[in-house]
């Protein structure tokens, strides 16, 4: 069966799952523990999830309007077993269609260092200087949508 990538809000039960990978992925690592954050905000994003065989396997969500026509990526996160294969690539082109398509015409994100690469073979390009996020180097990067 071919990888699925449903929008869901975080009312969707998969919101729950997909919070289970972004802490295994993004948070544990850094000794931090998503369930303890607030996740309020997280109730006016998009959340993209990429499903193969039932099982989640990566996640991406959509600040929309972060500024005027200006969408931000956040929390990108596949699982260990299924990267290189092109579900990374598959969740932001997913998010880059749906900003697009509300009005969007930029996207921004938080990249960390070892994640600029992915980012930039995606089209987008630094636009900042380091700083330090969740104790980690990011720079902002952005991509106008065409
Ligand atoms: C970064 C991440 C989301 C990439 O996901 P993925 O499923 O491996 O991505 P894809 O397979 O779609 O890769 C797309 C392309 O980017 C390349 N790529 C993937 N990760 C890369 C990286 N860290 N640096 C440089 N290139 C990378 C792939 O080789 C592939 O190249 P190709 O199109 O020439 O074959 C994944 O590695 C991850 O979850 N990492 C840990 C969490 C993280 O860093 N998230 C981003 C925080 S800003």
């Amino acid at each position: 069966m071919h990888p699925i990538v449903h929008q869901i809000n975080s009312n969707d039960e998969r919101y729950e799952k997909s919070l289970g990978i972004r802490n295994e992925v993004l948070r544990k690592p850094l000794n931090l523990d998503i369930f303890k954050e607030d996740l309020s905000d997280e109730e006016n994003q998009i959340h993209f999830i990429i499903e193969k065989e039932d099982r989640i396997i990566g996640t991406v969500s959509l600040v929309c309007e972060y500024k005027k026509n200006t969408g931000k990526l956040r929390q990108m996160a596949t699982i260990p077993e299924v990267r290189g294969e092109g579900y990374g690539k598959l969740l932001v082109h997913e998010l880059e269609k749906y900003a697009k398509n509300n009005g969007m015409r930029t996207v921004i994100l938080h990249a960390r260092h070892y994640a600029l690469g992915f980012y930039e073979k995606l089209g987008y390009e630094v636009c900042s200087e380091p700083f330090l996020e969740v104790g980690i180097e990011h720079q902002v990067m952005q991509k106008d949508l065409f």
